[in-house]
């Protein structure tokens, strides 16, 4: 890491970039740790995954689900690349964009981009967001020199959901702004068609690259599958880092099905409905003595702030539930946990486990 300056510079212990939520399930434990639904797959997700089991002797074709992925965002079919899941594209962005002066990480957020940062040997720096602001971005924090620049929307683990407008004011010529949509499909506001703070379909910000997973939503996520979405020219540079086939048939397949506006309009409901699921869950912890729901929530999880939370997580695992630990990542610490979101009847005897352990 860089020397930085005090409002950027990551104190005390570093915290481990290769915590997942998946380490913290297991034995039995209800699973609120990790952010992928969990749903039977709609038949037509199901059968093209299925039928692409016919056709595995054939090395993997991607491009068409290439040109559906890019009728989706209204994009060309080369301002597209196809990745095996959201991850593989931080690996890549890392690999390929070197010579980077001033990479920038906006945390608290998803690990892994830092993480593939790092071990191609840039030198990251991080901007940590407030927990008194909600964690709101505030575009000026970013350096203006920064060449590279990550940041989540709506971000894991804060669930914050930033205007787009905000993040389209950190593009401009000269850098690279990557912004991590993995969960995006999760977002819904009233009111709104699509995707309310989307920049998938934005081919007019200099340096834009987004990131997209498939693998929450449709519970993929032992599939890998993910795209990204950008400058044809950039995504060719990135194209040139990624190994041959790396996008199994089947993956491609799932990816044309997802593409379908029949797709797209199952996850707008689903979104819609996970709302609901979501305030039911802030709602009841919120009523909970000690416990502070981070901002106003956006996706699949919600950011909880108590006091002795490390221990309370220790209290629930032995209760049978596993929450994800939030002191793993940059600008949180012991006293934060992450819930997911799940059905009201999860979400009610999650709560009162949790209401009991914090009575005791
Ligand atoms: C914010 C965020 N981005 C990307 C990923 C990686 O997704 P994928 O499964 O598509 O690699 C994750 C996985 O947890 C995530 O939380």
């Amino acid at each position: 890491m860089r020397a930085q300056p005090a409002s950027t510079t990551p104190t005390r212990d570093e915290p481990d970039l290769g915590h997942h939520g998946d380490a913290e399930v297991g034995d039995g434990l209800v699973d609120l740790a990790v952010n992928v639904r969990r749903a039977p797959m709609p038949d037509w997700l199901a059968d093209p995954i299925t039928a692409a089991l016919g056709d595995l002797a054939a090395y993997p074709d991607p491009r068409p689900a290439r040109a559906a992925v890019a009728g989706r965002h209204g994009r060309p079919p080369e301002e597209v690349l196809l990745t095996a899941g959201a991850a593989e594209g931080f690996v890549l962005l890392a690999r390929a964009l070197t010579g980077m002066r001033r990479p920038v990480v906006v945390h608290p957020q998803f690990t892994e981009p830092e993480a593939a940062l790092r071990a191609a040997r840039h030198e990251v720096e991080r901007v940590l967001l407030d927990p008194a602001e909600d964690f709101r971005l505030d575009p000026a924090r970013v350096p203006d020199d920064a060449d590279l620049v990550m940041i989540g929307n709506p971000t894991n683990p804060t669930s914050v959901l930033h205007p787009a407008a905000d993040l389209a004011a950190l593009a401009r010529p000269g850098r690279v702004l990557v912004v991590d949509e993995a969960f995006a499909d999760t977002t819904a506001a009233p009111g709104v068609p699509g995707e309310p703070a989307s920049l998938a379909a934005r081919r007019d910000l200099p340096g834009l690259v987004v990131v997209r997973s498939l693998t929450k939503t449709w519970g993929l996520a032992g599939l890998r599958i993910g795209y990204l979405l950008g400058d044809a020219g950039l995504l060719a540079r990135l194209a040139a880092a990624q190994p041959l086939w790396a996008v199994s048939t089947p993956a491609l397949a799932a990816a044309t099905a997802c593409a379908s506006p029949a797709a797209v309009a199952a996850e707008r409901a689903i979104a819609a409905a996970l709302a609901a699921d979501r305030d039911h869950l802030s709602a009841r912890l919120s009523a909970l003595p000690g416990v502070r729901v981070a901002g106003r929530p956006a996706s699949a999880f919600v950011l909880v702030h108590l006091p002795g939370a490390a221990e309370v997580r220790q209290r629930l695992r032995q209760c049978g539930w596993a929450v994800r630990r939030g002191d793993t990542f940059p600008g949180l610490g012991p006293d934060w946990l992450r819930v997911a979101v799940r059905d009201r009847a999860t979400t009610d005897a999650f709560t009162q486990i949790l209401a009991e352990i914090l009575e005791a």
